[in-house]
Parts: C-alpha cells; structure tokens; sequence
C-alpha cells in the first residue's frame, strides 16, 4: 500500500486507524468509524471531461493503494429529467437519477467495487454480508469478479426474487434467515464476520464508494447545488454516503453550500423518521418492521447516527410515506414518464407528492429523486395489480 492520506475516524470519539486495519467499530468507544481522506490535488468541473465514464472518474477523492481494482464500470449513472411528473406534483424541477442502471442494477454496486477491492487488497479470501437483497446480489458479483467466496444472510422469504436469483446466478453461497434484516446482520456481525471480511455499510469502504453519486449530481447539474436530494433510507449508510460526498465537495472548496437531504422511509419501519421528528438522540426500538418495500424494511439502521447527522447538518428532513403511498408514486413514475424502479426507489417521489401537500416544497423548488434499485429485480404481481386508491 502506497502512503495515500487516507484513514480511519471514529465518529464519536474522534479516536484514529490506520486505513489497512480491519476494523468495523471503534476500539476504544465501540461507535462507527469513517474513511477520512486528505487529498493531494482534487479534479474540477473541467479536468473530468475525457475520463473513464464509471465512478471511478473521481479517482483523486477515492482509495489509490489497491492492489487491483475490483470494477464492473459502475456509477455515472443517467440523471434523467422528469418534465411531466413535475407539473403534475407541483415542483419547479425534478429529476431521477437511475441508480438501477449500474450493473447489479443498484447502487450499492459503487460501494462494492470500493469494498471488495479493499476486501482484496487486505488479503481476504471470503465477503459476507446481510442483505434485504441488493446488497447479496452487488457483493456476489464483485465477489465473482476479485476470486473471492462469498456468503450473504437473508431474512427468509422477504426479499424480492429477482435479487435471490441474482445472488444464486454469482455463486454465493445463501443462508435464509427466520427473522428480518435486523436479526440475519446481527448474525453476521455476531459470528459469520470471525470467517470473513464484512461488506455491510457498517464497513466504511463501502459507503467511500458510494459517496460518488453526489459528484455525479454535481458535475451533472454543472456544479450547481440549490435542489433537494431525496432518497430511501434503510439501513441509513446511503443518505450518509452522499452527505460525506457533498462535504468533501465543499471542503476541497468545488461548492460553497450543499442541497438538503431528505430522508424518505416506510411507515412500517421508519425509526430514522422518529428520530428526526421528535428530535431524539437515540434511536427508537423497532422490532417488527414491515413494507412492500422489502429492500428498506429495516427497524435497526445500524449507520443511523451517520444518516441522522446527514439529514440534520444538511438542513433536510425525514418523510414517512405509506405503501399504498409508494405504490401509487411507483405506478405514477412508470406511467407518466417511462421511469421504472423497484418499490424503495420510488419512495421519494412519493414523499415529494407529500411535502408538495404539506406546503413544504412547490412551485419554487428543484428535487433529485434517487431511484436506487432496478424494476426488474422485483415484479410481484400485486406491484401492478394491487388495487391502490389512487390520489390525482
Ligand atoms: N433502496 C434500495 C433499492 C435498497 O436496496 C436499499 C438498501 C436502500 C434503498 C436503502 O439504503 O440501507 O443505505 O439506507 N438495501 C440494503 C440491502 C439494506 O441489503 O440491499 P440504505
């Protein structure tokens, strides 16, 4: 490994690592722990053009000591402006940005590329991870790409088939979980990580690797930041993964303001929501979470203290939206602009209708829905047949 100013931060204690230790938590205070990089040039809007079109792009504010990067050409995903459905919701602008467009057709594939490189460059010989489904399917094919063996926890029979089959389709090796998320990652964080490198978003690599979404959002809106991001929030590491992305944009000085974040979860299993609306510095009990939207039906986020401070530091807000919610704003999307994405990456358009109602966004405001997973991994029959009652 070269001497890239790059290290481990607790984010509690302030206690600090060296990057190349295998470390999930805080030796000395048990909290989460961040990559903190200090780099030695950054690019600007101008030295990107003519660069690899994958996130690796941003190569001055990503790891440079990897033995071999583990890469598929993920990230640079389309941000695809929705015309219609803004004058049908009442916003100035709004746009959605296709993260079901990566590989494994979701963005967790941005962390793995970071996390499995790391994975390899560490010397590991087997990943693992819990997953409500994208991030099994993501880790399996990077894992298939670097050589490695890999094993992923999954709450048995509540996740969406299409990303079962995807982690079948890449070799791993499945275990089915009788509980939620929240029991099948406290496996792998108990026991199944002593085997393996742990490639949850509890791994700080993975969330460097998907901060690069909000450097697409800014150099695809030409630097610009007077919009609002709005994102599904499970287990909270990718809301986090943006507002580290947009704070190492105003640090190296590229913006000198960041948009608000807003936060969007499912009725059924919105702790993050509690937290923020009641103003809590713990997070809530949650133990039976339940959504259509398998791929955020979460009630331990186990980054919540990164997500809460996303939301909080960035001005934003979190939104708690129904299923019946979400699966009105998933058939508004396909219907009104040929958008297609899985439940949890519709969420935010239906929190957008729903800040709209409540007079907190309209006429003056720009939003960035992110569509974070693919439609194709989920094609349950009641996603199109339910009989949703429909608001117009
Ligand atoms: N959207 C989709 C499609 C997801 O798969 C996830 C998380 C999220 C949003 C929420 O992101 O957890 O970083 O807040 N899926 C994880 C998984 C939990 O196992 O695939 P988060």
């Amino acid at each position: 490994m070269d001497q890239q100013s790059y290290k481990l931060v607790c984010i509690s204690c302030g206690e600090e690592y060296p990057y190349s230790q295998i470390l999930y938590r805080c030796a000395r205070c048990g909290d989460l722990l961040e990559c903190r990089i200090e780099p030695q040039e950054v690019f600007s809007l101008c030295s990107l053009s003519g660069r690899i079109q994958s996130m690796w792009r941003y190569r001055e504010l990503l790891p440079s000591f990897f033995r071999e990067i583990v890469t598929l050409e993920e990230g640079y995903t389309r941000l695809v402006k929705a015309e219609r459905l803004a004058k049908m919701l009442g916003v100035r602008e709004l746009y959605v940005k296709m993260e079901g467009l990566n590989p494994t057709g979701s963005f967790k594939d941005r962390g793995m590329s970071v996390g499995v490189s790391m994975a390899k460059t560490l010397g590991a010989r087997q990943v693992v991870c819990a997953s409500t489904g994208n991030t099994s399917a993501s880790l399996a094919a990077y894992a298939s790409r670097a050589g490695l063996k890999c094993s992923v926890y999954i709450p048995e029979g509540k996740i969406a088939l299409g990303k079962l089959f995807q982690a079948r389709m890449f070799g791993a090796k499945i275990y089915q979980v009788r509980g939620s998320f929240d029991e099948a990652l406290k496996m792998v964080l108990e026991t199944a990580g002593s085997q393996a490198y742990i490639l949850n978003s509890v791994n700080p690599w993975r969330i460097e690797g998907q901060k690069t979404a909000a450097f697409e959002l800014w150099e695809q809106t030409g630097g610009r930041t007077d919009y609002f991001v709005v994102l599904p929030v499970g287990n909270s590491g990718n809301i986090a993964a943006y507002w580290k992305g947009f704070k190492e944009l105003l640090e190296n000085g590229l913006i000198s303001e960041a948009p608000r974040l807003i936060g969007v979860q499912a009725e059924g299993a919105s702790p993050i929501v509690e937290v923020i609306a009641r103003q809590l510095d713990y997070l809530p009990q949650w133990s039976n979470p339940e959504t259509i939207a398998t791929a955020i039906r979460i009630g331990r986020p186990i980054n919540w203290k990164k997500g809460v401070r996303a939301i909080r530091e960035s001005g934003g807000t979190a939104v708690r939206v129904s299923d019946e919610e979400i699966l009105s704003a998933l058939r508004l999307l396909a219907s009104v602009e040929g958008i297609a994405t899985e439940p949890a990456g519709s969420a935010p358009i239906a929190a957008v209708r729903k800040l709209v109602e409540d007079g907190k966004l309209g006429q003056d405001d720009r939003v960035i829905c992110i569509a974070t997973g693919n439609m194709l991994k989920d094609t349950r029959e009641e996603l199109v047949s339910w009989n949703v009652p429909q608001k117009t």
